[in-house]
């Protein structure tokens, strides 16, 4: 291996202690404390461990963590009330709904209910034009980690040539905006995207959201270039014994890491940075609250 690994472990332990010394700072100057609301409907078990990390984390950096968890039959109006409970409640300062949400929850509703104040998220539809244009707003937390990685690694992003590869709402899109802001060149591919190969061979920053397991070889990857994966994908591992599995990114890390500049491993690269961000938003959104 070639490349400088990307620990996301070891930056979002500092994150975290960054924002636990910020709260403490809160507590001590102004009598505040942070409050995360976390609600999930359903029984999804990944989202079931996503929740019960957010939680456990939120506590330990010193903030109050409100955890909701609804039946799965739970109606959409019922979610809204809670919603409407947690904008009015002074205690609660970031809310997040997991996603997804059951088919018959209209999950775009439920995102443009939350006061854009406490959307630590980011996906709500006035935060996603104030970051489109330029201003202050809450930013989504994988592309926000995902940035900081980029940061640390590079220092400035000045006129880098960035391929996206992935669209969605939730990480393709925003990173796009945020690499944008740094004034990069940006290219967003996804699945209809004509020669991907050769597009992300001219990348010096290579984002990759898709949720396609290994689909990125190393042999896309330019030399030198800076790869951050997202992808978190679970694949048999009968060489671990029989029914087992293991989590792999959307590139091909082994192939990629002879390659690259530097590269976040899977797991154990942006999956850490998600909730260290989200803690940080959660101390922004209370720091506003109470400018
Ligand atoms: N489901 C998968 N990723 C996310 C995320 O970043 N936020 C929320 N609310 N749900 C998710």
């Amino acid at each position: 291996m070639n490349a400088t690994l990307i620990d996301g472990k070891v930056f979002a332990a500092s994150i975290r202690e960054k924002v636990a010394a910020h709260v403490a700072r809160l507590q001590a100057e102004h009598g505040l404390t942070p409050g995360l609301a976390v609600v999930l409907v359903g029984e999804d078990p990944a989202s079931q461990v996503y929740v019960r990390n957010k939680g456990q984390q939120t506590k330990e950096v010193g903030m109050a963590s409100f955890e909701h968890r609804l039946a799965a039959e739970t109606s959409e109006a019922d979610l809204l009330a809670l919603i409407a409970r947690l904008n009015a409640d002074p205690s609660v300062h970031g809310i997040l709904v997991q996603l997804p949400v059951p088919d018959h929850i209209d999950e775009a509703k439920v995102i443009n209910a939350i006061a854009p104040e406490k959307d630590v998220d980011g996906f709500h539809i006035s935060n996603v034009g104030l970051l489109a244009t330029g201003q202050k707003s809450m930013v989504p937390c994988t592309p926000l980690g995902c940035l900081l990685m980029l940061r640390d690694t590079l220092g400035s992003l000045s006129g880098l040539n960035a391929v996206v590869v992935g669209r969605s709402n939730i990480v393709g899109k925003p990173m796009a905006q945020l690499l944008l802001k740094e004034s990069c060149t940006v290219t967003v591919a996804h699945s209809r995207t004509r020669d991907l190969a050769g597009l992300c061979r001219s990348a010096d920053i290579l984002v990759a959201a898709v949720g396609r397991p290994q689909m990125i070889p190393g042999d896309w990857v330019k030399p030198g270039a800076t790869v951050i994966d997202v992808g978190i994908n679970r694949i048999p591992a009968p060489e671990k014994g029989e029914g087992k599995t293991r989590l792999v990114g959307d590139v091909d890390f082994a192939g990629a890491a002879e390659v690259a500049g530097a590269i976040t491993p899977v797991p154990g690269g942006v999956g850490p940075m998600t909730i260290a961000c989200l803690l940080a938003n959660t101390v922004t959104a209370c720091c506003r609250a109470n400018d």
